[in-house]
């Protein structure tokens, strides 16, 4: 166990295992075969099929929301490839009159750069995505002819759509929630979602994104807890219940690892209402970092998985202790997962899901594979990397014991459960 990381720096498995892998790398440079999780079942005995909030997915893996989840083209690409899910970019509330108090944070991306960054704490070498804007800079109802369209392309492609919010939160100077607000887009989105025909409740994200970090409004830690206390309440009120499975996606706000842990607590134990399932954690924000002249940028690359890491460790270990007054929920892990094996890094954790942005925006040269979609490129690499993929890094984990097989088959999900069973020691320790 190294720098924070539960995996060993190098995957134990047999070596025609490790043959096979190589030969599959190789060959799948030029194109993925199509039902890929029919492909390890039936070759490496894996099932990785999982859950993203009450949704079953094919496989862990979702494009979150962002630039690459903005058009239906890149939708429809995604269903393509096979991804697990994809979180539509991220939608400002409006009321019936078209108010939105978060009006500033529907700017249209002027500049986006990627880049090679390293991470402070182990000095490795990632990847970031610097940008300026920040949600749909559209209406909503301009958001709503994608979801609707998105929703249409989804269907029967076996990969879940939902879509993500950002509502209005109050400043320390404010006094109320704008629930107009939340009301109208809430239904709105609950409406097309059932007339889409979508099997159960909504499900949708909200986002609380790392340049609300950066706002004036989060530079108070108590504005921070009432909104995490207040928020899921807030959204669950506008419709009947059991109408929604709301997510909240988590920040990394400016402050310490304490807080962070304060602020997931307050989500989890002190409001009226839990969401039903948390995404951690949206980026890291560096208020010193100079952008496209302006001052302080949201970053991501190997801080943002070590710091996220290390808080969920933390977490599980607070609640396999007992220490929390509520179990977490199910979570949906975010922050450079660059691999299979940093996903199931996630995964050991408790994440039943994984969901990537930069992964999929590297430069064409830093994929394996030298023809198809970015996020073509991006499963063979997660999958079937000799070194990081998915496939040697679960197959070293049903050869170290660490997870129990039903009928020679080790499941993705036996994975998200090693926290409480062979695990258990690792967080209590
Ligand atoms: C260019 C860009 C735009 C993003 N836009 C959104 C957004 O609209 N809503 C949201 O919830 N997260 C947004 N994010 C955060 C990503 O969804 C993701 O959670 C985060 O980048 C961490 O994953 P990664 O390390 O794989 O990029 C954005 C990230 C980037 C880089």
């Amino acid at each position: 166990m190294t720098n924070g990381l539960i995996l060993p720096s190098r995957a134990l498995i047999q070596s025609e295992d490790a043959s096979r892998i190589r030969h599959d790398y190789e060959r799948f440079r030029c194109g993925m075969p199509g039902e890929i999780e029919n492909y390890l079942l039936e070759t490496y005995k894996l099932d990785v099929s999982s859950r993203y909030g009450a949704r079953r997915i094919k496989n862990p893996f979702g494009k979150a929301a962002g630039q690459l989840s903005l058009n239906l083209n890149q939708v429809q690409g995604d269903i393509t490839a096979g991804l697990g899910f994809v979180v539509l970019k991220t939608v400002i509330a409006e009321d019936d009159k078209g108010v939105r108090s978060m009006k500033d944070w529907a700017v249209k991306e002027s500049k986006m750069v990627v880049s090679r960054i390293t991470g402070k704490e182990s000095g490795e070498q990632g990847w970031n995505v610097t940008w300026q804007g920040r949600g749909w800079h559209g209406s909503l109802a301009s958001y709503i002819e994608f979801f609707k369209a998105a929703l249409e392309l989804g269907r029967g492609g076996g990969t879940v759509i939902v879509p993500s919010c950002k509502y209005h939160l109050p400043g320390p100077e404010e006094r109320d929630f704008q629930m107009e607000e939340y009301a109208y887009t809430t239904r709105l989105l609950e409406q097309i979602w059932r007339a889409a025909g979508q099997e159960g409740p909504l499900q949708m994200e909200k986002d609380f994104s790392p340049t609300l970090a950066g706002s004036d409004k989060a530079k108070q830690q108590e504005t921070v807890l009432n909104w995490l206390r207040e928020v899921p309440r807030r959204i669950k009120n506008c419709l009947p219940n059991g109408s929604i499975v709301l997510g909240i996606k988590l920040m990394n706000t400016i402050f310490t690892d304490n807080f962070q842990i304060r602020a997931f607590r307050a989500l989890l134990e002190e409001g009226e209402q839990r969401p039903d399932y948390i995404v951690y954690a949206n980026r890291l924000y560096d208020q010193g970092r100079r952008f496209a002249g302006k001052m302080g940028a949201a970053y991501g690359g190997p801080d943002l998985s070590a710091r996220n890491l290390r808080i969920l460790t933390e977490l599980r270990s607070m609640e396999l202790r007992g220490q929390l007054a509520a179990p977490i929920p199910a979570l949906s892990g975010t922050g450079n997962v660059h691999s299979g094996k940093m996903a199931l890094e996630y995964a050991l954790r408790g994440a039943a899901s994984v969901q990537m942005h930069t992964m999929f925006q590297k430069p064409g040269s830093a994929y394996g594979m030298r023809i198809g979609t970015k996020t073509e490129r991006a499963l063979h690499e997660l999958y079937f990397h000799p070194v990081t993929g998915l496939v040697p890094w679960m197959l070293h984990l049903r050869e170290a014991k660490e997870t129990p097989d039903h009928d020679g088959v080790l499941s993705f999900q036996a994975v998200t459960e090693w926290y409480r069973n062979k695990g258990k020691d690792y967080f209590l320790a």
